[in-house]
């Protein structure tokens, strides 16, 4: 009964926010840099516009790589007006923006539907309107609206419905606010996957939504999350993308092998691809896993498809993503301590008889294969073409 009537509203808040969906278009999943993973609140004015510029100079902005997002600890104090503004770390907005546009990449920006931002900055409760209007005013093309301090008014309402309600209703607040900016500004809400949001995410205008809590730098976690996105593939499409939380490739917590699995995982759950890293001071190793061709090609296949599991056996794990034109992409995990011999049959991912191979982080034709064979090794991941 308590399960029919929530989908009853999630049904109604559906028909009801398609009319006007907000955000920007995210055909494909948004692919850029947060600060959040690797500066946290040691993020300034100047660091974000030392990221933009090693984001085209590292050639990840030709590879693909557009936001520069700036997370929490930016906000200042609201005017007599109630107009928020910046703090002292970054003096001027707008001509940030127009330095970041300046290098052909696009600004994020970060607030939260309550009073107060997880790091207890100034949110945006009974602002929604105003704070839409300046972001759009500084040239602001991106929105991470984090939950933070409206969490605990949920949990005070008194029951599931009651606690998805005032949630829902928080984001079509801003969704509305930033619509009627008339900016394109791509919507991603934050909210730890309280509540089953792929269910509902799009209908509130989200363009993207975290399916999980906070990622961090470690194998166990970053699995963790990834491995937890079986079954969400059907939620997830062109303008509206399930988000197992940004990336931390290079931020040293992980070795390359594993930063590998991580990479190759995000690409197949067609995850937004968010550095989470220091781009500066990036080594070749992690350029290169970042920007790895093929490897991106398989994040933003024009299909839309998020991929899912296709077998488990233990520490073991099979994922395929549909691609365009008939393809699959598909990754042969070893979460194990050790070695292990991982079997791919053609079959396995929909192909009757021999299919074109590709190793993807080798760049090599393997040829027209009934089965693949591969030794992957501990923690680590065969990622394949196959067609
Ligand atoms: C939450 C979010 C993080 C980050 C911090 C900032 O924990 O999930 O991604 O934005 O808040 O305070």
């Amino acid at each position: 009964m308590k399960t029919n009537r929530l989908w009853a509203v999630a049904i109604a808040v559906t028909l009801a926010g398609s009319a006007h969906a907000a955000g920007g278009a995210a055909m494909t999943p948004p692919m850029g840099w947060n600060s959040w993973n690797h500066f946290e609140a040691k993020i300034d004015d100047a660091t974000v516009r030392a990221q933009a510029d090693a984001m085209v100079k590292s050639g990840l902005a030709a590879a693909g790589y557009r936001y520069i997002n700036i997370d929490d600890t930016w906000e200042g104090e609201r005017d007599a007006e109630g107009v928020i503004h910046p703090n002292k770390k970054f003096p001027d907005m707008k001509a940030l923006a127009d330095y970041v546009h300046s290098k052909g990449l696009k600004l994020g920006i970060y607030s939260s539907p309550g009073a107060k931002t997880c790091a207890g900055f100034e949110g945006s409760l009974g602002h929604e309107v105003q704070d839409a209007k300046t972001y759009a005013e500084w040239g602001v093309d991106y929105l991470k609206y984090d939950l933070c301090s409206l969490g605990p008014k949920m949990q005070a309402a008194g029951g599931l419905e009651k606690a998805q309600a005032i949630e829902v209703e928080a984001y079509i607040k801003m969704r509305d606010a930033l619509t009627a900016t008339g900016r394109p500004i791509v919507y991603s809400l934050c909210q730890y996957g309280f509540y089953q949001p792929w269910r509902w995410g799009p209908s509130v205008g989200g363009n993207l939504w975290r399916t999980t809590g906070d990622i961090t730098d470690k194998f166990g976690r970053m699995i963790q999350i990834g491995f937890s996105q079986a079954g969400l593939s059907k939620y997830a499409g062109p303008g509206h993308w399930n988000d197992p939380d940004m990336l931390e490739v290079g931020n040293g917590g992980m070795s390359a092998i594993e930063y590998r699995t991580h990479m190759s995982l995000w690409a197949l759950l067609a995850a937004p691809l968010l550095a989470g890293n220091d781009l500066t001071t990036m080594t070749p190793e992690t350029a290169a896993i970042l920007g790895n061709k093929g490897v991106i090609a398989i994040d933003q296949d024009p299909l839309g498809k998020q991929g899912d599991r296709v077998r488990q056996e233990g520490p073991l794990e099979i994922w395929a993503k549909p691609l365009k034109g008939g393809a699959k992409a598909v990754g042969l995990f070893n979460l194990s301590d050790l070695p292990a011999n991982v079997e791919l049959k053609a079959s396995d991912v929909g192909f009757k008889g021999a299919a074109a191979m590709r190793d993807v982080w080798a760049d090599k034709d393997l040829g027209k294969l009934k089965a693949f064979h591969a030794v992957v090794p501990a923690h680590g991941v065969v990622l394949l073409r196959v067609d």
